[in-house]
């Protein structure tokens, strides 16, 4: 069965809440990447975002609400991270906090973690979907497990097709990043992702320096692992020119086949990013080239996120 790509009209938002309520899977867009959305607290549901996705079942999955309130009747907020969720909510960041003892989700989405992943996306198709739908949706990265998240619909269906029921068409996202994901536990937040917040952005609402969680060997966060969002061909990064095998994406100054911001832009590059990877993987085979090269981005702001998705690019998958 080939998957439907679904409109944002009445029509579209009815199929895709009727799906969610059936068990079935849709993918949705949200302001950072594509979602692939469950009803929560359907333990089928879940399962088969595993499946399609082939995601090893160790890793948890982000719960999506319209608003705090709702994350709070299946998560414990402490004071920071209630700072964090009212300045950043509706948005890009992910708050991963003590799950509560009477919490009806299904048992897939923590992965036997004693924490569960909220995030209140901004994005108004994802939004009016939740909406309509009316409970918690379970969403990882819409793409096949360990390979570069979809930022539009067709991103979706190259990766997905068939394994999933339909993907609502809501365009490109804008941040194109992942949410930044931070852990609230013990009175202290610790950040597990960099993604479209900044995390100078956090530190200044907290007040202090975030600990990083990262450790590749043993992540908390598989996103953490070190191979993931990886293209087909070999990723070279802090490239300033690009050998005869390489396709090259440029920034700034650095030219190349394309060029995440001519301009230096660190949030255009972030939007570019993912999409430009897939663009450059199926050029690369028309242009007879065998590798990536990326040219170097700088270490501040959004750059963080960007450099650490093209580190894991890098990576060979072993
Ligand atoms: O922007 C995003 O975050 C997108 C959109 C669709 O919301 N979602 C996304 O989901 O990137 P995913 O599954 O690709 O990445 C979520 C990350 C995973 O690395 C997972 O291990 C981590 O969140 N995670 C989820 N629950 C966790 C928990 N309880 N403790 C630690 N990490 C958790
Ligand atoms: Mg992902």
């Amino acid at each position: 069965m080939d998957t439907k790509i679904l409109k944002t009209n009445s029509d579209g938002y009815d199929t895709a809440s009727k799906i969610l309520q059936s068990g079935g899977l849709v993918a949705f867009p949200t302001e950072t990447v594509y979602g692939l959305g469950a009803d929560a607290l359907n333990n089928n549901a879940v399962s088969k975002i595993y499946a399609a996705k082939k995601r090893p079942t160790f890793n948890p999955l982000i719960v999506h609400v319209l608003n705090l309130e709702t994350a709070q009747k299946f998560a414990i907020f402490d004071e920071d991270s209630l700072l964090l969720a009212n300045k950043f909510w509706p948005g890009p960041l992910t708050i991963v906090a003590p799950i509560k003892a009477d919490a009806n989700l299904s048992k897939l989405i923590t992965a036997g973690l004693e924490t569960v992943a909220f995030r209140v996306p901004s994005h108004p198709v994802a939004r009016k979907l939740l909406k309509e739908f009316d409970g918690p949706v379970a969403a990882p990265s819409a793409n096949p497990s360990g390979s570069i998240s979809s930022t539009n619909a067709i991103h979706v269906k190259n990766g997905l097709n068939g394994r999933i029921q339909a993907i609502l068409n809501g365009g490109k996202c804008n941040v194109g990043l992942e949410s930044t994901i931070i852990l609230s536990k013990s009175g202290e937040c610790s950040i597990l992702r960099s993604g479209g917040i900044p995390e100078s952005e956090i530190e200044k609402v907290l007040g202090y320096k975030l600990s990083s969680s990262k450790n590749p060997d043993s992540p908390i966060a598989p996103g953490q692992l070190s191979s993931h969002y990886a293209p087909n061909a070999k990723l070279r990064m802090n490239a300033e020119k690009a050998y005869d095998d390489e396709y090259m994406i440029g920034f700034g100054d650095v030219v190349g086949q394309l060029n995440l911001s001519s301009q230096g832009d660190l949030t255009e590059a972030a939007t570019n990013l993912f999409s430009f990877l897939h663009m450059a993987d199926e050029d690369a085979i028309t242009l007879g080239k065998t590798k990536i090269a990326v040219a170097p981005i700088p270490m501040n702001d959004l750059g963080i996120a960007i450099n650490d998705r093209l580190k894991r690019a890098s990576t060979p998958k072993d």
